[in-house]
């Protein structure tokens, strides 16, 4: 099953962000996965809008910002004109989710929706018609290098079979947290169609066999 690797950067050098970003896409990356934290949704403050278009300037692969922050209504525009393709909010940070989504499309950018573990996809519901991605957190959002909580993969298979059953076939699955070579097969085979990873690629002997090792023969 074909299945996109989206490294976040998270685990790369901050002072030399725009070489890492170009060193991924030679090493085969499908997307550039962009940590957004603003150290009140999660405890830990990453980057923001400026960043972001520094990054836009050595890359052509869509980049993939998750949204970790509270009000992300405030701010999607600006990472959209910074260079964002997907934009991902959490569905625990947004009191009108369905109005955000909706505003994410407008701007012209794919609209994700992601669910922190605790979290039941059933707060997908009533916004199935209203998103291209679903990002299912694997680890509590806020720091790379977290040990990977087994119970993601059931609920990847709950949200894959709750958008087949509404016809929204489309809507490609995302897993971030914790993803290594080890859970990359059963994430797929439960319905996972992008796999985001920091620490794992960033600590392969190369970033393409980082990289190569999370695709599924
Ligand atoms: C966690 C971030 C992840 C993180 C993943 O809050 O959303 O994207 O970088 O890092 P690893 O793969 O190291 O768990
Ligand atoms: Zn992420």
């Amino acid at each position: 099953m074909f299945v996109q690797v989206a490294p976040s950067i998270l685990s790369a050098d901050f002072a030399a962000l725009g070489r890492a970003v170009e060193e991924l896409t030679n090493a085969g990356a499908d997307l550039i996965h962009v940590d957004v934290m603003d150290g009140r949704f999660v405890p830990n403050l990453t980057i923001g809008p400026p960043v972001l278009a520094a990054i836009r300037e050595h890359t052509n692969l869509p980049l993939d910002v998750h949204l970790m922050i509270e009000e992300p209504e405030r701010s999607i525009a600006d990472y959209r004109k910074a260079g964002a393709d997907v934009i991902t909010v959490h569905a625990e940070a947004c009191k009108h989710l369905q109005r955000t989504l909706t505003m994410i499309r407008d701007l012209g950018a794919e609209a994700g929706v992601a669910l922190n573990p605790a979290t039941s996809e059933h707060a997908l519901q009533y916004v199935l018609d209203d998103i291209d991605l679903v990002l299912v957190m694997s680890v509590n959002p806020g720091f790379g290098g977290q040990s990977f909580i087994s119970s993601s993969v059931h609920k990847v298979a709950n949200v894959r079979k709750m958008l087949n059953d509404a016809g929204r076939r489309a809507v490609q699955i995302e897993v971030d947290g914790g993803v290594t070579a080890s859970n990359a097969q059963n994430l797929v085979t439960a319905g996972a169609g992008i796999l985001v990873a920091g620490s794992y690629i960033f600590s392969a002997p190369t970033l393409g066999e980082g990289i190569r090792s999370l695709r599924i023969k």
